[in-house]
């Protein structure tokens, strides 16, 4: 029995971009080919539009439990199914943070019923998990450990050499890392401390402050054995480490590095244009697009990370790090396609094969028969402009408020189930949580 036949379309297939239809079965792809339209129970007409493996979010915050008021997992992931996104990976510094198997079956809990893309949580490592983190990775639904070595927003936090060595020794799967220096941090804070211009972030934060923990990382991993995923790389020398160190570290970086540069975003945005690590000059923001070209980058994530306006509007550096970041992903990304930045091919690569590739998860990120019927329907040539008013997060900005792009999701299908067409919401949320091929059960 076929559920669903998308007819008509152009099928980003893994020998590439091939005009097909797709049936779905049981939730999963059960044919890529010429299809007659009677054997199905619902067939959709997607002549014109490109057909893309799911979109795959690996870094977002949706703050539930503990900080509801800036988002939850319920408007989160609306704001990702409305962006084309239909599996995410969330981040443990909530309240309480992630630390414990406790706590992830909460949030496992929270989403049942409630979350309208799939999903899987990161286990934040602290110092009272440190010799636990071997076993709470394999739980399901986790989708591995997160470290910071640089404080960010929240309270986790492992900088001291012997108990990240400790980390990394603990534990077999890929293990995602947010690299600024805290030693540095805090020497550097008097820089900004009795108030300044949101355009002293990059300062503060400065391009050696995250050289020097990703050099530490790459050092330690590599004598641990360990695989590594070093999150928002934002500088040049960072990509020159990492390209030496592709046996063992992925790399990601985000839509707003790669779209924002300073000065121009401080003093167009101000505190919004604020985030850990921060929006650094061209001439790094040109050697983030060169190891997107090279290949060194191996994933695009949007470190969406909502705060509110009230919370925005505080006077640097009291305002909080962080810009949404779910919504915009495709359509940014979408943007930079069609302007040469990127093949589509590349951008699949980034946003869904990348993300099943580093954190092996199972049935996703491939238009495949047998995978999951996970679909970003795209208009490639859709002309749009990006506004506050389509943003679903609780918070309800983009720092890309008044952007025109061209590229633009308009189908979103999460394991054959249409929740999102042309802007708006179907159905209830079907949000399942991910299946990792290290996971227990
Ligand atoms: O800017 C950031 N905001 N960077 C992070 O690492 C954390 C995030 C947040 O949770 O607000």
């Amino acid at each position: 029995m076929i559920d669903l036949i998308l007819k008509g379309g152009h099928v980003a297939t893994p020998g590439g971009i091939v005009s097909a239809d797709l049936a779905v079965s049981h939730g999963r792809i059960a044919a890529i080919g010429q299809m007659s339209s009677g054997s199905a129970a619902e067939v959709i007409d997607i002549s014109g539009l490109t057909v893309l493996p799911g979109v795959i979010d690996t870094q977002v915050h949706l703050r539930e439990p503990g900080l509801e008021y800036k988002e939850d997992l319920a408007t989160g992931t609306a704001a990702a199914a409305l962006g084309g996104v239909t599996a995410v990976c969330e981040m443990p510094n909530t309240k309480p943070s992630t630390t414990t198997a406790e706590a992830l079956s909460d949030k496992l809990a929270r989403a049942k019923g409630r979350a309208w893309v799939d999903h899987a949580f990161f286990i934040g490592a602290a110092a009272e998990n440190i010799d636990a983190l071997e076993r709470l990775e394999r739980l399901p639904g986790c989708a591995g450990i997160k470290l910071f070595m640089g404080s960010s927003t929240g309270s986790l936090l492992v900088d001291d050499e012997e108990m990240l060595a400790r980390a990394l020794t603990n534990g077999r799967r890929r293990m995602a890392v947010h690299a600024e220096d805290e030693t540095r941090l805090k020497e550097r804070r008097g820089l900004v401390e009795g108030g300044a211009s949101p355009a002293m972030h990059p300062e503060w934060r400065d391009a050696r402050t995250a050289v020097l923990a990703t050099e530490r990382l790459l050092r330690l991993a590599r004598a641990a054995g360990r695989r590594v995923h070093v999150l928002h790389v934002t500088t040049a020398e960072e990509m020159t480490l990492l390209a030496e160190a592709k046996d063992f570290a992925t790399v990601e970086v985000t839509p707003q590095h790669l779209t924002l540069a300073a000065p121009e975003c401080y003093e167009r945005l101000g505190t919004y244009a604020q985030m850990n690590p921060p929006i650094r000059g061209e001439e790094h923001r040109q050697a983030l697009w060169k190891a997107v070209e090279q290949g060194v980058v191996d994933v695009i994530g949007s470190d969406h990370a909502p705060h509110s306006r009230e919370e925005k509007a505080k006077p640097y550096p009291q305002s909080p790090s962080g810009m949404t970041g779910v919504q915009t992903l495709v359509p940014i990304m979408l943007d930079h396609v069609a302007a040469g930045r990127l093949s589509l091919e590349r951008f699949i690569d980034l946003t869904s094969a990348g993300a099943a590739r580093i954190y092996g998860m199972a049935g996703k990120g491939r238009i495949a028969v047998g995978y999951d019927a996970d679909f970003t329907i795209v208009d490639l040539k859709a002309q749009r402009r990006i506004s506050n008013m389509w943003i679903a997060s609780k918070c309800g900005w983009t720092p890309f408020d008044g952007m025109k792009v061209t590229g633009w999701p308009v189908v979103t299908i999460i394991r054959g189930n249409v929740v999102m067409r042309e802007d708006t919401l179907l159905g209830d949320p079907c949000g399942e949580p991910l299946r990792f091929h290290g996971n227990l059960g």
